[in-house]
């Protein structure tokens, strides 16, 4: 088990050797594994995709889950793990748990979006290593904290868009880095499915008794107040929300985008517009068109790439649209990339198709094999092997989703993405919108 671990001194020599004294900052505080120990893990939001996250990463021999965080004691979220970790300890209040940070040394956060940099944040800067689900953050802002956290504090990060460790997704971004499809001119990405959380188009009126169980304040967080309704958000339909969620997009972008980005080594847009409905006041658009230009890689055709995002019920290009046989019947959410000598459909999830099919009749599909994204963080964890998520990645991949989002908020401005500036130098209302307001009282000091 020992050879897992990094020795203290090796941990401590590579740390030195990368410099900086924020990096000796955030180790001091974490715990140097050794022999027959394990890795103490931390799980914020336990319940609904916080339950696959621990149970996935506590499948691993070298992790013990050993603190668990719900602001929902009920039997079915708190009390339900609780069972399944009995010497876990407990807590609803995320600060809590900080304040006792020696007792363990990475967390998952699969909380809400909302909550996922507030919470994030502060576990990096005291030296955790973090899986935290995806989209990485509820702002393009915080999505770059989160990245340059990563980088300062030196930690093992994983955002959970484990989809990308799947064969189906690593097959698919193989094929485009092969050059079988060569280079590509054009992607439409779209996710089709119903809305199933958007259950009102606006706040009703009044409040609800809040759950005996349930702590609601915690559960806001950092977004601003409102009284508690029954099913209008936790568990699941805060996703109708803009105050908690970024709707459509930021729910299945850091997925769906996510092989094309990879596979064409994409980092940043350099122009987004939107075409939507008028927004609602609090609760996403039902349907959206999303234009992205980014400047072109080595994989690309051209000096600049166009990517296309559609979501809504029903709403994706037709095969014709895409130049694809009328026949062709494209799967409910996914992409197709026109190359130069092919296209390339990649469901989600589904193993990819290659295009026109007489072209590639026999053509043999090398298979890539899956792994493990959540046992291989913790792996990472314990200095082996890499992750594929990093925040060095998922940052990136977050912003771009994020700022899609901001281009449906103010629909039909072509926005200007000055990536390293982080700012949107031609529109005041979309640049407001790269960051959020924090309730007071929950004002991120987290964010240096
Ligand atoms: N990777 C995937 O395939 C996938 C699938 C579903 C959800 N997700 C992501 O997982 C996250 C959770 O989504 P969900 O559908 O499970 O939501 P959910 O509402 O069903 O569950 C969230 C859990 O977190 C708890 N919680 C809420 N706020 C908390 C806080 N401040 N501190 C501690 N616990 C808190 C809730 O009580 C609940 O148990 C979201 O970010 C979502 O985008 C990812």
């Amino acid at each position: 088990m020992l050879s897992r671990h990094l020795s203290r001194r090796g941990f401590l020599k590579g740390t030195l050797a990368a410099g900086g004294a924020a990096t000796l900052t955030a180790l001091s505080w974490s715990r140097v594994l050794g022999s027959n120990e394990r890795l103490r893990v931390a799980s914020v939001g336990v319940a609904g995709k916080g339950w696959d996250d621990h149970t996935s990463v506590a499948a691993s021999p070298h992790v013990e889950i050993v603190a668990l965080c719900d602001v929902d004691e009920g039997k079915e979220r708190l009390g339900k793990a609780a069972e399944k970790y009995p010497s876990a300890r407990r807590f609803t209040d995320w600060r809590r748990l900080y304040g006792q940070a020696k007792d363990f040394d990475a967390v998952i956060v699969s909380t809400p979006d909302h909550m996922h940099a507030p919470i994030a944040l502060p576990a990096m800067k005291l030296g955790k290593h973090v899986f935290c689900q995806k989209p990485l953050t509820h702002s393009v802002f915080e999505a770059r904290q989160m990245r340059l956290a990563a980088e300062k504090y030196r930690l093992v990060t994983q955002m959970g868009n484990q989809i990308q460790s799947n064969a189906e997704y690593r097959t698919a971004v193989k094929l485009v880095h092969d050059g079988v499809i060569g280079k590509v001119k054009d992607v439409h990405s779209w996710q089709s499915g119903r809305l199933g959380w958007m259950l009102v188009g606006d706040r009703p009126a009044g409040a609800d008794p809040v759950p005996e169980k349930l702590h609601w304040d915690d559960w806001l967080g950092v977004a601003p107040e409102r009284p508690y309704k029954a099913r209008l958000y936790h568990d699941f339909n805060w996703r109708a929300w803009q105050n908690f969620s970024n709707g459509q997009l930021g729910d299945f972008g850091c997925h769906i985008l996510d092989p094309v980005f990879l596979a064409l080594g994409l980092t940043a847009p350099t122009t987004v517009r939107a075409e939507a409905p008028p927004n609602n006041r609090e609760v996403w658009t039902k349907r959206s068109t999303v234009h992205y230009e980014f400047p072109g890689t080595e994989r690309t055709a051209g000096k600049t790439l166009k990517w296309t995002w559609y979501d809504g019920e029903g709403h994706y290009p037709t095969a014709e649209a895409l130049d694809l046989p009328k026949k062709l019947k494209l799967p409910g959410s996914g992409s197709v990339l026109v190359g130069e000598k092919g296209s390339l459909v990649i469901p989600h999830v589904a193993m990819p198709k290659l295009l026109p099919e007489e072209k590639f009749a026999d053509f043999k599909m090398e298979v890539v094999p899956a792994v493990n994204h959540y046992t291989s963080w913790a792996d990472a964890c314990c200095g082996e092997g890499k992750t594929t998520s990093a925040f060095s990645y998922a940052g990136p991949l977050t912003e771009t989703v994020l700022l899609g989002t901001v281009a449906i908020r103010v629909r039909g401005e072509t926005l200007r993405w000055d990536s390293k500036q982080l700012n949107i130098p031609n529109s005041a209302a979309g640049n407001a919108l790269l960051k959020k307001h924090y309730r007071k009282g929950w004002e991120p000091s987290w964010i240096s």
